[in-house]
């Protein structure tokens, strides 16, 4: 225990912390500039001098650590003094706009000054003129007011990590620059921005639109992005998003943020946005009242469902939607419908995977709290860059690699490649191979412990079937060194966590690569984490979204659970297992499928063989899409519905760690929240599905679901609240595994063709991205990435108009240079209309996940025009 005194004050410390840190323990407050709780120390500025007794000289609180007996006093005439000085030495170029300058109200400079004095400044020269840059199109800078704190360089370099920019000059001609000239091209995660304590780096979202004090309201709420869930504010003026704003100690962020949930709040104000129902009628869309729109859904599920039955009619739910909408809509289809033909994009990975590893290793095993990455001792990433899918948990990642942690990635690194102690790059499509190696290496030196046999026998095959094969691929000896490499760093880790990406998933044999996964996570006692490209892949899941599962996981094969929830809804539920997403649309195609009731998804975007699922659309006898936006899906469908989106309504969304979060209302839209336009239907369907709040169905989940038994409202805004939360156990383990591809198959490459991979934009994830004006400012258009030798061997350049073609389809697209993927495949995004890669992409089923393997996605490609 230490003692210190500071103003006369008694603080006892447990442990030593700095003069600054234990004085704001006490409640006492230093003023300070360069001083950021996120930060290293700097002691820069020199604000927080206070005395300290038997110190010669005044001190800087936030870098003096305290030590027993220390006595200090914060506020003196001699520290007001110099802290006056150094407000007027700063005073001599920052200009005195404050009634022009965005951060008047909430600045640390003009809350200083109105303290301390420094009222009139001694300095009569000219100040410095710099021209505020409006270079670049989100952040502008305005470097006469800059204090130089370098808290933005710190959080840019050492939070962040992208050492974006730096300050250069010298003396009173030092500013802050990126290091890329006038636009910033970085990472745009705007956490620069927030640190700023002056009106030196601005959002040019709301610049000069409003003053901080006009706003109508602050409402908390959830990111609608991707599945870390980070907590910001938003600030409300005129029934609009004026900005968003992180703040410290709120949420599993922790006041940080990535470029769309700072800045791609825009799409739910865009002149797109659906307003009134339509009907298709003489071949088009037009606009009807809800009476007419819900009448005509409500008989025609009701007409297909009295000719076909229930499993004529499938329905696709939403990883954008609540908890509260997804339950209501499976609930819809299971006792209206009749159907259990209910699946959501969450197959495209999330869904699969965590069942298969959850059947393998006991459930739960993949829900680990991000906040726990930053403290594993090594990490291996595989199946993509959780840096682009989830970015604040890939912050993490950085994190420990910073603090010493080794980093290994398996495949194209991307936003890790300066982070990765090692990075293993496999010939495409055989990162498989590279993950079973390792694990037959591992199994050699590390044996067996015998606790769960059936996992343990299946090892032991893995390696029979790699006993005599030396090397991997054509760079087999170097691929062996870098195997033997990652297995020395995994041996000797402490805290190992692995992160698996979607990229593994989609393969035809995705369910063997995570086999070994899992198996190696139980060789290693390794946490496991799936990267979770939308908000609530975890949520619509756990409400029961599942063709085999009723809320909170219960089989629906099995009678007890099916009758649990038939007494709880007054309505028999259909015994016999739906089918998954991709199935779903081979049945509308086969004719099988009559009907599709598509909530807040775009199939014909969102799925591979995108005209494959055009056709399967165009077959359905009737298609009801509720949406936000016209999306290519809701163009096919017989009746739009419009939907609220997010900040329009209440809810939850259960995060990739399963934390339970509120989304909020912020603004009034136009539209319906998604549950309430299905409630509507039901209730013309002659089943009363009646609620008067999204609290009113949590009540009934908490009743029913055993995953959120008992939970109440109030805990959920706490925001500490994890499922499993109370009540029995779920699902026990399983006795025997399913198994998928079995023996070791050669990969599908050839010499000489070029393969097409699906890139994950840091940018963009689709519906909502492309329709934020910011995020598309920052990156307009898709580029297909290109190794510069594979271009050069094409004779294209980058900038160059290429089409690309596979046998599904052919698109037309931008050429860009990439220069860390292979030589034999190209990149593109699945995020712009008319240029999305799912349209070339075939797809096989993995036969336990059921996501659609993707690879071997021959292309040609064939320039256009030059740039
Ligand atoms: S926005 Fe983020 S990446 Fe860009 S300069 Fe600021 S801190 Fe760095
Ligand atoms: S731009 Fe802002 S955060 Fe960066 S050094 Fe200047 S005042 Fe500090
Ligand atoms: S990491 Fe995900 S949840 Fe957090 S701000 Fe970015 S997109 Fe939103
Ligand atoms: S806050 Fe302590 S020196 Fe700047």
């Amino acid at each position: 225990m230490i003692t210190i005194t500071i103003n006369d004050r008694e603080i006892r410390l447990e442990k030593q912390v700095t003069v600054l840190e234990a004085a704001r323990k006490a409640g006492i407050k230093i003023p300070t500039f360069c001083y950021h709780e996120q930060l290293e120390p700097y002691g820069g500025c020199r604000l927080c001098l206070v005395e300290v007794e038997r110190m010669p000289k005044l001190q800087t609180a936030c870098t003096l650590l305290v030590t027993d007996g220390m006595v200090v006093r914060t506020e003196s005439e001699t520290i007001s003094n110099v802290r006056r000085g150094i407000l007027e030495f700063l005073l001599i170029n920052h200009p005195l706009d404050c009634p022009y300058c965005d951060k008047a109200g909430e600045c640390d400079l003009q809350d200083l000054v109105k303290q301390y004095g420094a009222h009139s400044g001694r300095y009569t020269e000219r100040k410095r003129k710099v021209p505020t840059s409006f270079e670049d199109p989100i952040l502008a800078r305005n470097m006469e007011r800059c204090i130089l704190c370098t808290r933005c360089v710190r959080m840019c370099d050492g939070v962040q990590g992208a050492s974006a920019i730096a300050v250069v000059g010298r003396g009173g001609h030092s500013r802050i620059e990126p290091f890329s000239g006038g636009r910033y091209n970085c990472e745009y995660c705007g956490n620069c921005l927030t640190v700023c304590p002056v009106g030196a780096i601005l959002n040019r979202l709301y610049l000069h639109s409003y003053r901080p004090w006009q706003i109508d309201r602050e409402v908390e709420t959830i990111c609608p992005y991707c599945g870390v869930g980070c907590s910001f504010k938003i600030q409300i003026r005129d029934n609009a998003i004026k900005r968003v704003v992180p703040q410290i100690g709120l949420g599993i962020n922790d006041g940080l943020l990535c470029s769309k949930g700072y800045f791609g709040y825009e799409f739910i104000s865009a002149p797109e946005r659906l307003r009134a129902p339509l009907i298709r009628k003489n071949g088009g869309l037009e606009p009807a009242t809800w009476d007419e729109a819900l009448s005509l859904v409500a008989r025609r599920l009701k007409e297909i469902k009295g000719e076909y039955g229930g499993n004529a009619i499938g329905g696709i739910a939403s990883t954008r939607c609540t908890n509260e909408e997804n339950y209501i809509f499976q609930k819809f289809m299971r006792v209206v419908i009749g159907s259990n033909h209910i699946d959501s994009a969450a197959r495209l990975g999330f869904a699969g995977a965590q069942r298969y590893i959850e059947d393998i290793l006991g459930q739960g095993v993949t829900a680990n709290t991000i906040r726990g990455v930053k403290n594993s001792d090594v990490i291996l990433v595989i199946g993509g860059d959780p840096t682009a899918i989830n970015p604040i948990l890939g912050l993490q990642i950085r994190a420990s690699f910073r603090t010493g942690g080794k980093v290994i990635v398996i495949g194209y690194a991307k936003g890790l490649k300066r982070f990765s102690s090692l990075e293993i790059r496999p010939p495409v499509y055989m990162e498989s191979d590279i993950i079973e190696r390792l694990l037959c290496d591992l199994f050699a030196t590390k044996g067996l412990s015998g606790e769960k046999p059936i996992i343990e026998e299946r090892i032991q095959g893995i390696a029979e079937s790699y006993k005599g094969i030396k090397g991997i691929g054509d760079r087999g000896a170097i691929l062996a060194e870098e195997i033997e490499r990652a297995k020395e760093l995994l041996e000797k880790g402490q805290a190992i966590s692995i992160i698996i990406g979607k990229d593994i998933v989609q393969r035809t044999d995705g369910s063997r690569s995570l086999f070994a996964i899992a198996a190696l996570s139980y060789l290693l006692d390794a946490r496991l984490y799936l990267t979770s490209e939308r908000p609530n892949d975890q949520g619509v899941m756990d409400m029961g979204c599942l063709p085999d599962m009723l809320p909170g996981y219960r089989p629906i094969s099995i009678g007890d659970f099916r009758r649990r929830f038939e007494s709880q809804w007054n309505a028999p539920i259909p015994e016999k297992e739906g089918l998954t997403l991709m199935e779903i649309f081979e049945a509308a195609s086969s004719g099988s499928m009559k009907t599709l009731y598509v909530m807040g998804e775009n199939p014909a975007f969102n799925l591979p063989d995108s005209s494959f699922i055009e056709r399967a659309l165009s077959s359905l006898d009737f298609l009801v899409v509720q949406d936000i936006f016209l999306t290519e899906t809701a163009k096919m469908a017989d009746v739009v519905l419009p939907a609220l989106g997010w900040s329009e309504k209440d809810g939850t969304f259960t995060n990739l760690e399963r934390r339970i979060q509120r989304v909020r209302k912020a603004v009034t839209g136009t539209g319906m929240e998604d549950w309430r336009i299905i409630s509507e239907v039901s209730k013309k369907m002659g089943y009363r599905i009646d609620y008067s709040s999204s609290e009113e169905i949590m009540e009934e989940i908490s009743r029913v679901s055993p995953l959120y038994r008992g939970i109440q409202s109030e805990e959920i805004d706490k925001g500490d609240l994890l499922w499993p939360y109370k009540g029995e156990p779920l699902r026990g383990e399983v006795r025997e595994l399913p198994v998928g591809v079995e023996s070791r198959k050669e990969r599908l490459r050839k010499d000489g063709v070029i393969y097409l991979i699906v890139d994950t934009p840091l940018f963009h994830s689709g519906t909502m991205s492309r329709r934020s004006p910011a995020l598309r400012k920052i990156c307009p258009d898709a580029v297909l990435k290109a190794n510069p030798m594979l271009l050069k061997r094409l004779d294209i350049s980058q900038g160059d108009i290429v089409k690309v073609t596979s046998d599904r389809s052919s698109i037309v697209v931008k050429v860009g240079i990439e220069p860390d993927i292979p030589e034999d495949v190209v990149a593109l995004s699945n995020n712009f209309e008319g240029v999305e890669a799912y349209r070339l992409f075939g797809y096989i089923l993995d036969s336990i996940t059921k996501a659609p393997g993707i690879e071997g996605c021959e292309v040609f490609i064939e320039r256009v025009s030059h740039k």
